[in-house]
């Protein structure tokens, strides 16, 4: 693992911004493996403008988002293709249909996660992957006791992951109990992995995923396994981390 300390959250987000940017400047037809919540909005922005300065170029750019919410449709404001419409996709070139985003009210959801992972597999495997992490160690919504050898499958959400995310709606009773997520299976088979935390919450996560024991407890713990991944933390969430 290669561990990039930094000193905030504008320095995490021009590093990631940077590596996206280098993958695609190599590689213009590109599989970009993409996350949503808070932590990857500055970088997202970050592409927003290498995008406007023309030193990137997204027409040949394929995407694959790590996971939706069930039951939420397309143009539900909470949902993870409405996010990504706003902080990305609305903002750069990318073609609409070189966008991929599990949908959480598929009628068929075993055959949508199925297709998913035969689609990625189909583009020629993710080439960068960004990850968040949740308090409670999550990547993607692959939550503790998480089956290290699942591809994309639906998800119940563990209770501490319901708790932080209700802060995106209004009443505990609309924050979704389930997802669909891509699977640490899928997100190992990323050719490179990039993995943000900033601040004091994540200061836990990051010490047990990174100096802890490979464990289902702690599902990001497995990127231990990985042969390239980069973590870009804060010195807040770093804060625990021993030996780097
Ligand atoms: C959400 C997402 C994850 C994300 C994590 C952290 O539940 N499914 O992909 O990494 O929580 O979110 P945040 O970046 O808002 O802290």
């Amino acid at each position: 693992m290669r561990i990039i300390r930094v000193n905030d959250y504008d320095e995490m987000s021009k590093k990631a911004a940077s590596m996206v940017a280098s993958q695609m400047i190599l590689k213009s037809d590109s599989v970009l493996g993409l996350a949503t919540g808070d932590t990857p909005i500055g970088m997202y922005k970050e592409l927003v403008k290498l995008y406007n300065n023309k030193e990137i170029d997204f027409s040949d750019v394929k995407s694959f988002n790590l996971d939706e919410y069930y039951g939420l449709s397309d143009d539900n404001t909470q949902s993870y293709h409405y996010y990504m419409m706003n902080n990305l996709f609305n903002k750069v070139n990318i073609k609409r249909e070189n966008i991929n985003i599990l949908s959480g009210i598929a009628k068929d959801i075993e055959k949508e996660c199925l297709s998913y992972d035969e689609k990625i597999k189909n583009a020629g495997g993710i080439d960068i992957q960004i990850l968040g992490i949740g308090v409670n160690g999550h990547i993607g919504f692959n939550e503790p006791s998480v089956n290290f050898e699942a591809g994309t499958h639906l998800v119940n959400l563990d209770k501490k992951t319901i708790e932080s995310n209700s802060r995106f709606f209004e009443s505990m009773e609309e924050v979704p109990k389930s997802a669909l997520s891509m699977g640490i299976k899928t997100i190992m088979q990323s050719k490179v992995i990039v993995l943000l935390a900033n601040g004091e919450a994540k200061a836990e996560a990051i010490y047990k995923s990174i100096n802890g024991k490979i464990c289902p407890e702690v599902p990001a713990s497995i990127l231990q396994l990985h042969n390239n991944v980069n973590v870009i933390v804060d010195e807040a969430a770093a804060k625990l981390l021993k030996n780097y």
